[in-house]
Order: C-alpha cells, then structure tokens, then sequence
C-alpha cells in the first residue's frame, strides 16, 4: 500500500501550472457517447478516474485512446453494449454520467446504481425522476439501473436540490430528445458550462448554462468535436492553501481565477496577499492569518470541494473559525485525522468549529477521501516532524502528478510502497 510522507516545514515558494479539470473532464468524456465518429480532447489531467471513464465507456464498444501529453479520442460510432458495471461504478460514483448518453443514444441503459461514500448517501433520485419525466422507463434491478425509452421527449423539470452531475446528465439526454427542454433550478458550475459549449460545438442546441435556467433545444443527431479541458479550480484552490498554511509565494499559471472568486476573497478576507492576472493568480503569505466564517454553498458560492483544504488552514489562524458544510452533510472525515496532528475542531452538527493552534505535529495518518486526503496533505507541508498519509489513491483520483508538483516548490514529499 502506498503512503505518501511529508517532511513539513519548508515555505513553498515559485511556480506550479494547474492541470484539466477532472469534474469538466468527465462529462465532457461522457458525451462522446452522443455522436458517432472520433471526439479528441486535450488537456485531460492523467488520473485514476479518467482510466475509469476511458475503460467504461470500451465497456460499451467505443474505441478510446489515452495518450500521456493530455489527449484523450473516444470514437463511438460502433456502440454495441450499455452494461455500466459495478465493478467500474463502484470506483468512481461520475459513472452516472453515461446514463443520461446511453439512453438518448441508445434507448437502453443498466447502470450499477453508485453506493453510498464517506461524504455522504449521495442518491442519484434527482437523476432519475428527470429522466422519467422526459419519458424514460426507470426501474432498479438487483442494484443495477435499468432504463428505456423508444424516444425521450422534452419536457420542464424542477431540480429539488441544485445538482451538478443532475443537471449534466439530462442536460446531454435533452440534446437528443424531441422537443425543447428546460431545466430548473439548475447547477451553475462552470463545469456545467463547459459541458454545455462542447455539446453546442458537437451541434446542439443549449441555452442558459451557467444559469439557474437551461433550455435544451432536442436535435436529430450530434457530430463528434476537438476540444480543450478548462483548468481545474479545486486543484487550483488546493495549492492556493498550500501557499497560506506554509507561509509561502506561489504562482499558479493556467488557471481561471473568475471561477475561483469565492475562494479568492476568503482568502484575502483572512489576510493573504492576492494577485490575478487572466490566466494566473498568485498568492503570498505576509502576515499572520486571521480565523472567519465559512459556508459551503453550490456555485458561486464557497466551494464543498474546498472545505477540508481551508478547514486545514484555519487550524492555524489567529481565533475560532466556524465552517458550515451545506452541500455534503458528513464531509468531516477528515477532522478525526486533523485532531490527530493536533489541530482543535470541535463538530457540532454540519458546522465546525476550528480554534486556531500554534503548531501541528506530524503523525501517521489515514485518507478517507479525494478532498479530505488533500486537507491531509496540506497540514503534513506546515506540521512539525513527519507526517505518513496512507490510502493516497484516494488523493490520485483527483490530483494530477502532486509528488512533483509540491517539490517543485520546494516540499519534502516522497511516496513509498510499504
Ligand atoms: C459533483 O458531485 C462533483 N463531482 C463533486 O466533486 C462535488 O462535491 C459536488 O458536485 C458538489 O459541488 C463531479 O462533478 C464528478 P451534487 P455530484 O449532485 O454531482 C444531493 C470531488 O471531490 N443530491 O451536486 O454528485 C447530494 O446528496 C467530487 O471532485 C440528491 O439528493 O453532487 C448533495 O447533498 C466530490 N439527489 C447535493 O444534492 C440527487 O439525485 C449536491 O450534490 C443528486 C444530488
């Protein structure tokens, strides 16, 4: 088992280049199942669950090719099979994200139904009531979704709850549907409008992504496209952090900082000196940071996906900070491990309170999750002595090349088989 082991301490200093983002990646990968012929995409980050997209959608007869300079072809134009298996599913829970494809495209889908994972239940039933109501027959069969329709129709539909993989899901079924399709309520994360101008250069018909309205206009076919991943803003947020906890200076090259606002002006509103220009931002430590209030929210809001990463932050800023997790109701599986390492949160309900400690202190420590082994990370680069993060897989499916990222800065980070 791999465990990675951080040496803390060192002040990360100089310049990192943020990959593609994996949740823009993997529905965009998703969609090629719409249209015959060879999609390509570039700047594809090369991790753990683009191989799982890339091996489920073979599952299906599509031709796919990964090469290691970012660029992903996905031909599928000889789909001979709709069989998600657990096997796939239970990996990566965005194997959802060939539902909504396989069933405009095919009018047939099983898909395992993904289980439960350490953030939360997280039901796919929003998913599925929209694809009903566009006219698909939906039932669970031994754990399986299995789902058909003749021809799905468009349709109005109200999402309870703002979803992301919701709204892309029937976002790529309505593409090909009969009829217009207008989605309520909708997610409005910048990967949901990525999504959306990939499936218009592929020659549908989508207006309002971006909003909390979509109309998808249906069209007859799709054709195949050439595109480019956006920059990943979480990875981007992550290393940001990484920046504040070490009291260091880093420039991020490549990335987006409009879709990294929310997290910008936190990070200036607890005393981080802040600069961005189009395509880069960098942050330095100048001074000792103050705690404050965060409340994770949808886009534009205050990312979930950062939550653990500034909640590691903040157990070294000045007083209590108090951090309210809106989107995931259990994402604190990291707080057992950062009390670990000395840290002073206290949990009281989906909000955290974090006292501000003068130090961390190395320990071996276990990952639980993505965004919670990052959090982990982060207080390893700032924690005295060693710290020895095991379950690192968890970290490889969402950050491309960390090791050699972080020593570019100037980290003392290895990974060792054990
Ligand atoms: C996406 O997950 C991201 N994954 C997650 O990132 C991210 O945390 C999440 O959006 C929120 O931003 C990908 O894009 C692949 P949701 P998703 O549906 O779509 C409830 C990471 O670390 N809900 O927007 O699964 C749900 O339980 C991952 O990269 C229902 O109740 O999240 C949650 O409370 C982790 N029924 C809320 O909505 C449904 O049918 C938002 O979840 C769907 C969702």
């Amino acid at each position: 088992m791999k465990k990675l082991i951080i040496a803390g301490g060192n002040r990360l200093r100089g310049e990192i280049s943020i990959s593609g983002a994996k949740n823009a990646a993997l529905p965009i990968i998703a969609s090629a199942l719409l249209a015959d012929g060879c999609s390509v995409y570039s700047n594809v980050p090369n991790l753990r669950d683009i191989t799982t997209i890339a091996r489920l959608l073979a599952e299906f007869g599509a031709e796919v090719s990964t090469g290691n300079n970012g660029e992903v072809r996905v031909d599928a134009s000889n789909l001979r099979a709709y069989n998600a298996p657990y096997e796939l599913v239970k990996t990566m829970r965005a194997s959802i994200l060939v539902l909504g494809p396989l069933l405009a495209r095919m009018g047939k889908a099983r898909v395992s139904l993904p289980g439960g994972c350490a953030i939360g239940p997280r039901p796919v039933d929003l998913h599925l009531k929209a694809l009903s109501a566009m006219g698909a027959r939906v039932a669970l069969d031994r754990g399986y979704i299995v789902a058909d329709c003749r021809k799905l129709k468009g349709t109005k539909i109200y999402f309870d709850i703002s979803t992301v993989t919701g709204t892309e899901n029937v976002m790529m079924a309505a593409a090909l549907a009969e009829g217009t399709t207008v989605l309520e309520n909708a997610a409005r994360e910048p990967e949901v409008e990525e999504l959306a101008s990939v499936l218009n250069k592929m020659g549908g018909r989508i207006e309002g992504a971006g909003t909390d309205v979509i109309t998808i206009e249906g069209v007859s076919a799709l054709h195949q496209v050439e595109h480019t991943i956006m920059p990943d803003r979480i990875e981007a947020g992550t290393y940001m952090m990484a920046a504040g906890i070490t009291r260091g200076d880093i420039c991020l090259r490549n990335c987006n900082p409009v879709h990294c606002n929310a997290v910008l002006e936190k990070l200036k509103e607890i005393g981080l000196d802040i600069t961005a220009e189009q395509t880069s931002v960098r942050v330095c430590w100048k001074q000792p940071l103050n705690g404050t209030e965060v409340r994770t929210l949808p886009y534009p809001g205050f990312p979930t996906d950062l939550q653990a990463q500034i909640m590691a932050l903040l157990c070294l800023a000045d007083g209590t900070s108090i951090i309210a997790e809106t989107v995931f109701e259990d994402r604190f599986m990291h707080v057992g491990e950062l009390r670990r390492m000395g840290a002073r949160i206290r949990l009281d309900g989906s909000s955290a309170f974090v006292t501000g400690v003068k130090k961390l202190s190395g320990a071996p420590v276990m990952a639980t999750d993505l965004r919670a082994s990052a959090s982990l990370v982060l207080a390893g680069l700032v924690a005295e002595g060693t710290t020895a993060i095991s379950r690192i897989y968890h970290l490889e499916r969402g950050y491309e090349s960390v090791e050699e990222k972080l020593k570019l800065l100037g980290a003392d980070v290895r990974t060792v088989s054990s």
